[in-house]
């Protein structure tokens, strides 16, 4: 791939997405603008390139986009998250929130699904009496792909082999041939919205937990700052957010509590 192809895509990527893509990407750009040349008949990326630059901010700049996420994710990922939510965060928010009954999750950089899934099953297994409050469960993604993916719910072998529990499998997922689909009524308790972080949010403010997780370690550090004061803004005073296990508030914004429940880490909005 020609330097300055590289320069042309990753400055756009970084613009548009604030994925930042350094020298010495350059062969991951290159099999992914690879992939997608032959998805959209283009002859080489060279061809590819040279047509976004002939038609600025096209429909194959946004496929260029979505095909430089890394969209790697498993059912209970870390799973210590998931632990902490079970033991600490679920039954306190019962208990603070029994009054209203008013609930609100974001799942940002939700990819396929498997994450806001994996809350919904820790919902049902360990406090289901959340389920009949009034529950808004938002995930986002900036990919269409996946948002699609995980809207639809559908997961092959591979997938559910990744993280989730036999005893969950079969009691929360259906088969349908090669593919497992996730429980319609959990499903229905999460609506997917195409978001990129760098916009604006079009969330509820007073969000109680916020999962968060590995899509800071692409951003630059004036990014994560400010994505993480408009998270805090977002949050309930004493809200909980989850980041990746390579990710943290430290030095990058003041206004959260680190918090450590057993062997998870999360991050509490401060008063
Ligand atoms: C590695 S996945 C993380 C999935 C899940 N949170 C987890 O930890 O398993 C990162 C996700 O961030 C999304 N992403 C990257 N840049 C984004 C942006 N600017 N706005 C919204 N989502 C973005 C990607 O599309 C991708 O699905």
């Amino acid at each position: 791939m020609k330097t300055e192809d590289f320069e042309y895509v990753c400055t756009y990527v970084r613009e548009q997405a604030a994925i930042v893509l350094e020298p010495g990407k350059e062969y991951l750009v290159e099999s992914r603008l690879d992939a997608l040349a032959r998805k959209k008949k283009f002859e080489s990326v060279d061809a590819l390139v040279a047509h976004l630059k002939r038609h600025p901010n096209s429909e194959m700049h946004r496929s260029v986009v979505d095909a430089m996420t890394t969209n790697e994710t498993s059912f209970f990922r870390d799973l210590h998250p998931f632990e902490a939510l079970r033991k600490v965060i679920l039954p306190e928010l019962l208990e603070k929130r029994r009054a209203d009954k008013q609930l609100n999750f974001w799942c940002g950089a939700a990819s396929t699904g498997q994450e806001c899934f994996s809350v919904l099953m820790t919902i049902a297994e360990h406090c289901p009496e959340l389920l009949q409050w009034n529950l808004n469960f938002i995930a986002t993604d900036l990919c269409r792909e996946v948002l699609s993916r995980a809207q639809a719910g559908r997961f092959n072998q591979l997938e559910v082999n990744r993280g989730l529990p036999a005893a969950l499998l079969v009691k929360h997922f259906e088969r349908h041939g090669d593919e497992w689909e996730f429980s319609d009524a959990l499903r229905k308790k999460v609506q997917f919205r195409e978001m990129n972080l760098l916009d604006h949010w079009p969330l509820f403010p007073g969000t109680d937990v916020v999962f968060l997780r590995n899509v800071l370690i692409y951003f630059d550090v004036p990014t994560k700052k400010a994505i993480l004061s408009k998270t805090r803004r977002l949050l309930r005073p004493g809200g909980y957010l989850f980041l990746g296990g390579a990710e943290t508030t430290m030095n990058l914004c003041e206004q959260f509590d680190r918090v450590v429940i057993e062997k998870a880490t999360c991050y509490r909005a401060v008063d």
